[in-house]
């Protein structure tokens, strides 16, 4: 698995880490893939486990890890991409569901990203279907 030379990987509350990954996550989610800025922060914030990914001192992306399991929001800045920072924002996501004793993870994965968590061990389930205007495949991972 490629890694990022380094990238290092923080957990924390939304308070904690909002005032970084929520711009990640406007400049990818909203600016670059066009999906409505009113679905981008939701109630389900305030009870996730965030990771956010960090080179040095500047903030490249951002994930978090539900209570039930679901992993959502993986987002890493266009320049940083390809370099392992979303395997070290996955893995952390993953540790810490281990940690919680979850059994089962789960994700809404854009089609485009299938490949990516198949690499982590996500397998998908069902058919793919829309979701905030972009095609998205369920992928679970037993743990
Ligand atoms: C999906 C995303 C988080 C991946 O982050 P990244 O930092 O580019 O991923 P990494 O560099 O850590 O890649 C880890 C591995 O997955 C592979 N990979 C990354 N993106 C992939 C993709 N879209 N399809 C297939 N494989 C992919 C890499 O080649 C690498 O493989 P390797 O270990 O064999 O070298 C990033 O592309 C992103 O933020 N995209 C825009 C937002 C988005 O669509 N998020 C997903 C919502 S479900």
């Amino acid at each position: 698995m490629s890694r990022a030379a380094g990238v290092s990987v923080k957990l924390g509350s939304w308070a904690e880490v909002s005032a970084q990954a929520a711009p990640i996550r406007f400049r990818v989610f909203v600016d670059e893939q066009g999906v409505p800025a009113e679905m981008e922060l939701d109630e389900f914030d305030g009870l996730s486990c965030h990771a956010l990914a960090w080179m040095g001192d500047e903030p490249v992306g951002t994930g978090r890890l539900l209570p039930d399991g679901h992993i959502g929001r993986m987002a890493v800045l266009a320049g940083w991409r390809g370099r392992g920072v979303g395997a070290a924002l996955l893995e952390a996501l993953m540790a810490e569901a281990g940690r919680r004793g979850m059994s089962r993870l789960a994700l809404s994965a854009q089609s485009h990203a299938l490949g990516f968590y198949t690499r982590f061990g996500f397998v998908p389930e069902g058919d793919q279907y829309d979701e905030a205007g972009l095609p998205h495949q369920a992928m679970v991972r037993m743990l």
